[in-house]
């Protein structure tokens, strides 16, 4: 088990994050905010790479950074700006950081061809990555990761540029891996943790803001999330009176789907919400939003 215990971060005098605590058993954790929250800062720290201002992390009880080889042993990591090598194979690339890592060469062999054939890249396992789709090198960038067969995976913005059906093929391969260890992913995009992960970790103002299944978290806007219809010239008044989730024009009506904290009016038509629908509401007026979309 892995334990974030009352974990804060400054750069200097800027908070990023304030007392964060946490618990991850195994299962696949989506670690889902707008861009500036401190997903990466938090991630870097569950990978060593940074160390907290204040309070710890620990695996099976002991501090990560007393365990240092024995935790980076258990640990597969994919930077949010993974560096590859356009001019190697997946295949020599994988071999490279096999021996860095001091796997032996027969271990390598066997575990890199079960790798690629797992990530769909065998038929050009001998190809240049230079002329690889982003798809492409993200899934080199997991195999890199579980090239040490790791207790504790952890992968920051893994889908960042990828097209609709590289996402979902993403989404398969993770959760073929979920079985037997943590798999933590950042994203700021609702639909890469949705339908795959166990739990959904929210982060606002510095803090955690949920933990919890999707459904749960949905619930949240359970009676408080409505449709309704109304003529043009309305809408500025409507939107001026309720947060806006979403908008759309049609036959010469504008409809909304809008939160309000409880039904005022027979025309509005109660809807069931989505994890989207509160990803919405959470941030709406948050400033790390901006610019991010
Ligand atoms: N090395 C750093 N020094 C100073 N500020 C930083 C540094 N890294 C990140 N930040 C700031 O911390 C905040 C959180 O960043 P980050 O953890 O990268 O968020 P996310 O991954 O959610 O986009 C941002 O405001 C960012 O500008
Ligand atoms: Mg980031």
């Amino acid at each position: 088990m892995l334990v974030v215990e009352n974990v804060s971060k400054q750069y200097g005098n800027f908070q990023v994050l304030n007392s964060i605590q946490l618990e991850f058993q195994n299962g696949i954790y989506g670690l889902l905010a707008p861009n500036g929250a401190g997903k990466t800062t938090l991630i870097k720290m569950l990978a060593t790479l940074m160390f907290p201002t204040k309070g710890e992390i620990l695996y099976n009880g002991t501090n990560i950074v007393h365990l240092d080889d024995k935790y980076r042993d258990v640990l597969g990591y994919l930077p949010q700006h993974f560096g590859y090598y356009k001019n190697y194979s997946p295949e020599k690339y994988l071999f490279y950081l096999a021996a860095l890592k001091g796997l032996n060469k027969s271990t390598a062999k066997q575990r890199i061809k079960e790798l690629l054939t797992l990530v769909g890249l065998e038929d050009v396992r001998h190809k240049k990555m230079k002329k690889f789709s982003g798809g492409m090198i993200q899934r080199v960038g997991i195999a890199q990761a579980m090239l040490n067969d790791p207790k504790i995976l952890i992968l920051d913005e893994p889908t960042a540029g990828l097209d609709p059906k590289e996402r979902s093929r993403f989404r398969k391969i993770l959760t073929s891996l979920a079985r037997d260890r943590i798999i933590i992913l950042s994203t700021h995009i609702v639909s890469d943790v949705e339908s795959i992960a166990n739990q959904i970790i929210m982060m606002k103002d510095k803090k955690i803001l949920y933990k919890d299944t999707v459904a749960d978290i949905s619930n949240q806007l359970k009676g408080m999330l409505f449709e309704t219809q109304v003529s043009l010239t309305e809408g500025d008044q409507f939107r001026a009176n309720y947060q806006i989730i979403g908008e759309r024009q049609e036959r010469g009506k504008l409809f909304f789907r809008f939160v309000a904290e409880q039904k005022q009016d027979e025309s509005w038509i109660e809807i069931s919400p989505t994890l989207e629908d509160v990803f919405l509401h959470v941030y709406e007026d948050d400033q790390t939003l901006a610019g991010s979309m």
